[in-house]
């Protein structure tokens, strides 16, 4: 089987661990590209160095601009400004519009067949913009925030009950904000509903804890914003895809007509296989559920509105 090729933009925290994690996992030879000069290449050369080290035969290059990335499979955007304390990821809007604008339109030309996983923040509106400039088709459009937030959402429940995280299945959906909503009701531990194992106080908490697990990391880090775990989150859909896993996943897509939304990326669970997104699978929510999507969605649709203002 051929080699995939697989770009990620912006080789700062998010963008270089995810090379990493790539190369290690032999997922696919990657392209690192930064407007640094030479930054993107120092850190290539030095992950392909690891590689007889660590075992891998992963080829990773670096580069400044678009034609070493031409042909590429997939492109992952990380490109932008990450949060300091006291931003919040909306404060990014502008700056980041700007940014991954600019990066799409040098993807169109080089990789016009490629799947794009974007990344930078504010999420949702920042996938919704790299639709709008790519006019890629909806299934290779395709925002990372869920696998992140379900993460942290299974680690905390994990350590509230003392379990393998791998007995826990989270279920998030909505916006990369303020506004996210995990669902407690079908987020599962071996089967069994977390409702029915921690007490509503301490899931509450625990769903609170979730919402702000990026300002979390954001206070303790203080220079930057969290990249181990969003880096194995881009991981785990760029695998789905490369090997065609079929994996449900929740991820930020365009939603038409699905959960009542239409027209915006907001996080849903979807089929991740070849194709990019295959399915957006609609699940029935209460009305309490639905309620708090509707909520959120609403944040994602006054962020486009900016949005669309802007560009
Ligand atoms: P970082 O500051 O470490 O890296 C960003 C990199 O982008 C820098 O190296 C910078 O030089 C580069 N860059 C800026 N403009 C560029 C351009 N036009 N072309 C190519 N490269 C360019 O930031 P970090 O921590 O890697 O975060 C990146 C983005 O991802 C931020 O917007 C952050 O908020 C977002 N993020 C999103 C998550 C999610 O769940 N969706 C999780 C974590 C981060
Ligand atoms: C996070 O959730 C900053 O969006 C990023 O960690």
């Amino acid at each position: 089987m051929a080699r995939k090729k697989i770009t990620v933009v912006g080789a700062g925290n998010v963008g270089a661990t995810t090379a990493q994690r790539l190369a290690e996992k032999e997922i696919g030879d990657v392209v690192l590209v930064d407007i640094v000069q030479d930054m993107p290449q120092g850190k290539a050369l030095d992950l392909l160095e690891s590689g007889p080290v660590y075992g891998y035969d992963t080829r990773i290059t670096g580069a400044n601009g678009y034609e070493e990335t031409r042909d590429s499979d997939i492109v992952v955007v990380t490109s932008g400004v990450a949060r300091k304390p006291g931003m919040s990821r909306d404060d990014l809007l502008k700056i980041n519009a700007g940014i991954v604008k600019g990066v799409v339109e040098n993807v169109v030309k080089t990789s016009p067949n490629s799947i794009l996983i974007i990344v930078s923040n504010p999420l949702d509106a920042m996938t919704y913009i790299a639709h709008k400039v790519s006019r890629f088709p909806k299934h290779r459009v395709i925002g990372m925030a869920g696998v992140l937030d379900a993460a942290r959402f299974s680690a905390f429940i994990a350590m509230e009950l003392n379990v393998s995280v791998e007995n826990i299945h989270a279920f998030v959906l909505g916006g990369h904000g303020d506004t996210m909503v995990p669902s407690t009701r079908y987020t599962t531990v071996a089967g069994v509903s977390v409702e029915e194992l921690i007490p509503k106080g301490r899931l509450d908490a625990i769903v609170k804890r979730t919402r702000d697990g990026g300002a979390e990391i954001v206070n303790l880090l203080k220079t930057g914003s969290a990249f181990y775990a969003p880096s194995a989150a881009v991981v785990d859909m760029v695998e789905a895809i490369v090997k065609d896993k079929k994996k449900i996943l929740p991820c930020a897509a365009l939603c038409e007509g699905e959960y009542g939304i239409n027209g915006l990326f907001v996080g849903v669970p979807v089929k991740l296989g070849t194709k990019g997104i295959e399915q957006i699978f609609e699940i029935k929510l209460n009305a309490e559920e639905s309620a708090a999507l509707k909520r959120s969605a609403d944040a994602v649709k006054a962020l486009c509105e900016q949005v669309d203002k802007l560009l």
